[in-house]
């Protein structure tokens, strides 16, 4: 992947811009994009590939630590059948096309879901292409795959449980930090920029842990016609926002003599 002259052009775009290190997307809308143009809905998905290239490219180039794309939810399994194949077939092939270059440009690449459920032969590359990649630390592409927050969460549970009946975990000790250490990718922090294209505002599954205090930008635009430049007007509305965590903000005028004036039950979170 050279940097092509667009993503040349949007890291001067947002020069000086407060960027987040950690964008995750939800990639809706290949199949509307197919529709409107007469075409079988997986042709939306070949060109969603292509939305997915401009946005690595971008994220590397602007040094954003970590992105996670949304690819295959736990509940897409419930499509059919011949809909399903091919989005297999496409991250097999988007796959084996792609890893060389994102070799070459220094990208780690990590897998979270469910991927006992996927296909033995595609496991084992997921496997490879993040062994291969391990050592990587520009950008960490993180694909969501068979994923599911729920499901993740269970299993999280299901491993303090487990480590619990074993005796090696107190159950007092239980605390978000041991949930968080049991989550897919625990040394990741969480996203601090969440982006769905498509229409929907909902987060359908996706972190539901990790997006605890996401800042949340939504979009009309589908999939396949996200552009480099339509992520960077997303990145330019994230650096506008007043990041609270649960805190006053500067607007508010933190500090004690404005918290001693708001009558007692009256206080609220962000
Ligand atoms: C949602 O659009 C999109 C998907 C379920 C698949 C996303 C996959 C890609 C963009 C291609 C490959 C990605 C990688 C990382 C190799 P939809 O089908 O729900 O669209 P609709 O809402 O218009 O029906």
């Amino acid at each position: 992947m050279d940097v092509p002259e667009t993503a040349e052009r949007i890291a001067d775009r947002l020069s000086g811009v407060s960027l987040p290190e950690h964008v995750a997307i939800v990639m809706d809308g290949n199949g509307r994009w197919a529709q409107q143009r007469g075409q079988p809905r997986h042709a939306g998905h070949y060109a969603g590939v292509q939305a997915v290239r401009g946005v690595i490219e971008v994220c590397a180039r602007l040094q954003v630590r970590a992105l996670t794309l949304f690819a295959f939810s736990s509940e897409n399994w419930r499509r059919p059948k011949a809909e399903v194949r091919v989005l297999m077939e496409l991250f097999r092939t988007t796959l084996d096309r792609e890893l060389a270059e994102l070799k070459r440009n220094n990208i780690r690449l990590r897998f979270i879901g469910e991927r006992g459920r996927l296909e033995k032969g595609l496991q084992q590359r997921l496997t490879l292409a993040e062994e291969e990649t391990a050592a990587n630390d520009a950008l960490t592409l993180v694909v969501a795959t068979s994923y599911g927050g729920r499901w993740e969460l269970s299993e999280a549970t299901r491993r303090l449980a487990s480590a619990a009946v074993r005796g090696e975990l107190d159950p007092a000790q239980i605390d978000e930090a041991a949930l968080r250490s049991a989550l897919c990718a625990p040394d990741i922090p969480d996203p601090d920029l969440f982006i769905r294209t498509g229409g929907e505002q909902r987060l359908s599954n996706f972190l539901l842990w990790q997006l605890a205090y996401t800042e949340l930008y939504f979009t009309e635009t589908l999939w396949p016609d996200f552009t480099p430049d339509e992520l960077a007007v997303a990145l330019e509305d994230f650096a506008e926002r007043e990041r609270r965590f649960g805190e006053l903000g500067s607007k508010q005028g933190a500090g004690e003599q404005q918290l001693a004036a708001v009558p007692l039950g009256q206080a609220r979170d962000a």
